[in-house]
């Protein structure tokens, strides 16, 4: 399994073919993804392993993928830390009872992941069986700073105004909070390890709408503390977030082993600006997936030149994939990147 091509372009070692796979590969867009959820809450989804199992496993056999991500969201942790979480329709998702107070961040509890989510952790050991080696299984988790967001915004949010104040004016139980939220994180992540998945991503969704500044003072401890958490048990760790390419040089320093890059940004010039230690997955525009196919060939050629032939490059979107995306442009960008960066090899 170290020999599949995700894991080797996760060390950054030479792998002739651009291993490819999608954030939110499983999902709207797929009819078969649909037909479960016309049947089942998005929480029945994921709190029921088999169907958990399922869903990951629909993008895996109708595309050429190079790695499955486990069916799962990074929300249903708050429900164990005291929230309620609840995914309302067309809203997106909501917490009915956000942290708004010192206090409510000090109440929130730290359960163990086997106990607040042993449904991931069972469907990632029946997904594993299923794949039978044939590509590696990701394991995900939201990052402590995206984490709070949610519980203390209760939902989306358009300038994040209330966890900003929150940690401009209470840096004391913002700490408190951050700390409580890399412990649980951790926890997960080194548990869905344990269970089987052979890498991990963070998703710090959200921290792109902090300044540079307040991102290095209030946030990278943290992600770093959760980083290396991960990374203790032994699987390559993939740092993710949008809006970030203003504060490339502190992503570096998270410490993960492959950092995701937003569509915002050249990828050579992100990577310019990473350095040469660190592998890159993207960045694909979603919305771009979703033209006339000659256009998305036009922009995954564009990716794989820019990066040309330089080991540690896994092909990704910027962002997760759209319920409005093609089926077919899917199929043809797996096939494409496979067959282009190996001719390109070659050449
Ligand atoms: O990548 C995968 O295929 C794995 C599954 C996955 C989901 N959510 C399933 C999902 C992953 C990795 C996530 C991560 C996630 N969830 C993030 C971080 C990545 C990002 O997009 O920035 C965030 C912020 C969430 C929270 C969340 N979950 C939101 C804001 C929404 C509503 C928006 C939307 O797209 O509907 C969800 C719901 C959600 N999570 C869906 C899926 C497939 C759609 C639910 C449905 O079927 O209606």
């Amino acid at each position: 399994m170290s020999d599949s091509l995700f894991l080797r372009a996760c060390h950054r070692k030479p792998t002739g073919t651009t291993p490819i796979w999608l954030m939110r590969q499983a999902g709207r867009y797929m009819p078969e993804y649909r037909a479960i959820r016309a049947r089942h809450s998005m929480l029945e989804a994921i709190r029921t392993p088999e169907l958990a199992c399922e869903i990951t496993l629909q993008p895996v056999r109708a595309f050429a993928l190079d790695a499955a991500i486990i069916f799962a969201d990074i929300l249903p942790i708050l429900i164990g830390m005291g929230l309620s979480l609840e995914f309302a329709k067309g809203e997106g998702p909501v917490i009915t009872n956000p942290v708004r107070s010192p206090a409510d961040a000090d109440a929130l509890r730290t359960p163990p992941a086997e106990e607040n989510l042993p449904y991931t952790l069972e469907a990632i050991r029946l997904v594993r069986r299923e794949l039978d080696g044939r590509i590696p299984l990701i394991g995900f988790s939201g990052a402590p700073f995206t984490l709070a967001s949610y519980a203390i915004e209760g939902g989306g949010s358009k300038n994040h105004v209330r966890v900003k104040s929150f940690m401009l004016s209470e840096p004391g139980a913002w700490g408190r909070l951050m700390d409580k939220m890399a412990a649980v994180v951790g926890d997960y992540l080194v548990a869905q390890a344990e269970a089987g998945t052979q890498a991990l991503q963070i998703f710090d969704s959200w921290a792109g709408v902090l300044s540079p500044a307040d991102y290095r003072a209030y946030v990278l401890p943290y992600a770093q503390r959760t980083v290396a958490r991960a990374r203790s048990a032994g699987v390559p760790v993939i740092y993710f977030g949008t809006d970030l390419n203003g504060m490339l040089p502190s992503l570096r320093e998270t410490g993960a082993d492959v950092i995701g890059v937003d569509w915002r940004i050249a990828i050579d010039d992100a990577w310019a600006q990473l350095g040469d230690g660190v592998a890159v997955q993207g960045n694909l525009d979603p919305v771009a997936l979703c033209a006339p196919w000659p256009e998305v060939q036009r922009r995954a050629d564009d990716i794989l030149t820019r990066v040309a032939k330089r080991p540690g490059h896994i092909f990704n979107l910027g962002h997760g994939l759209l319920p409005e995306t093609p089926v077919d442009n899917v199929r043809r960008l797996v096939d494409y990147v496979h067959e282009r960066s190996a001719a390109m090899e070659a050449s």
